[in-house]
């Protein structure tokens, strides 16, 4: 596996082996949900090329600042996991000439403007634009763990003709049901065991809208607080239930629900969701 740290570089093998290659873009402190990813490209691409960039115009400064760096530990996974390409540049090399350009987010993800993430999503979808240019991959992988960064991807590469097909992958968990997650290091033993309260909660809401229909979502939504916050450490930061195609509340047309939770355990905030199908029924 080759590690290329210079733009110049990625772009300069990009122009020869660029159609023939599938990325997986990440933050880097890879863990087995990324692999999963890797592996999937792997199997539909002559080559696989993982960036390991973390993105100052995603986080606050502190964030930025504090978030995990495993530089060879990462080499080690994504060469073990079948990629073929390390890209992992620098946030000065990314960024230089004052960069200001900007993806609008469309208006469909009201949620987000809700929590204030906007800014957070304009920041994926600017390095997300920025590694398709550099790598001018065929295909690029991304995960359900994170529903609405890939439909704000899967959006912006629709609209704008971005010719880069984008590849959905399953989220990958613990045995006790807790996503995968590089926060999930910075969880004690006892907050780890409180955080898996979080995909029951989510299993109890799939369980509820599976046998009432759309009916009652504030009932569901306090239900699945009420079990998360029996959790000592575990408070709820924001609950949606949408239709995955617009994201907008779950109702009677929907074919789709998806349940999304962020929970803050000891400080720490971990998302996870889960996206399923209804039974038809009258009540639905
Ligand atoms: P990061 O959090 O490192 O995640 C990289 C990719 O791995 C994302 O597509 C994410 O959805 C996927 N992923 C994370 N945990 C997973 C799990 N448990 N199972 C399956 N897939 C999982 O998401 C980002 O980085 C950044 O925002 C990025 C897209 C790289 C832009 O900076």
């Amino acid at each position: 596996m080759r590690l290329i740290k210079s733009v110049a570089e990625m772009q300069k093998w990009a122009v020869k082996n660029g159609r023939d290659c599938g990325i997986v873009p990440t933050l880097g402190s890879l863990h087995e949900g990324h692999a999963s990813l890797i592996k999937k490209a792997r199997s539909e691409n002559g080559l696989v090329v993982v960036s390991v960039f973390v993105n100052p115009l995603q986080f606050k400064r502190d964030k930025f600042l504090a978030y995990p760096r495993n530089l060879r530990e990462d080499m080690a996974l994504a060469k073990k996991a079948g990629a073929d390409v390390l890209f992992a540049p620098s946030a000065d090399d990314m960024y230089k000439n004052d960069f200001e350009s900007q993806i609008v987010l469309p208006k469909m993800f009201k949620t987000l403007a809700h929590q204030g993430l906007e800014w957070h999503y304009r920041g994926v979808l600017a390095v997300v634009m920025k590694l398709f240019q550099i790598i001018l991959p065929a295909r690029a992988y991304f995960g359900l763990k994170d529903p609405h960064q890939l439909a704000l991807i899967e959006r912006m590469v629709a609209d704008l003709n971005v010719p880069v097909k984008i590849r959905r992958c399953e989220t990958i968990r613990e045995k006790s049901g807790l996503a995968r997650s590089s926060r999930n290091a910075l969880l004690t033993a006892e907050e780890r065991k409180a955080a898996t309260v979080i995909y029951k909660s989510l299993e109890l809401a799939k369980a509820r809208l599976r046998k009432n229909g759309h009916g009652n979502l504030r009932g569901v939504m306090s239900e699945m607080k009420k079990l998360i916050h029996a959790e000592k450490t575990a408070r709820v930061e924001h609950i949606e239930i949408v239709d995955p195609a617009s994201f907008l509340p779950f109702d009677k047309k929907s074919k789709e629900a998806l349940v999304f939770t962020a929970v803050n355990v000891g400080g720490k905030r971990l998302t996870d969701n889960l996206r399923f199908t209804l039974p038809v029924s009258p009540r639905n």
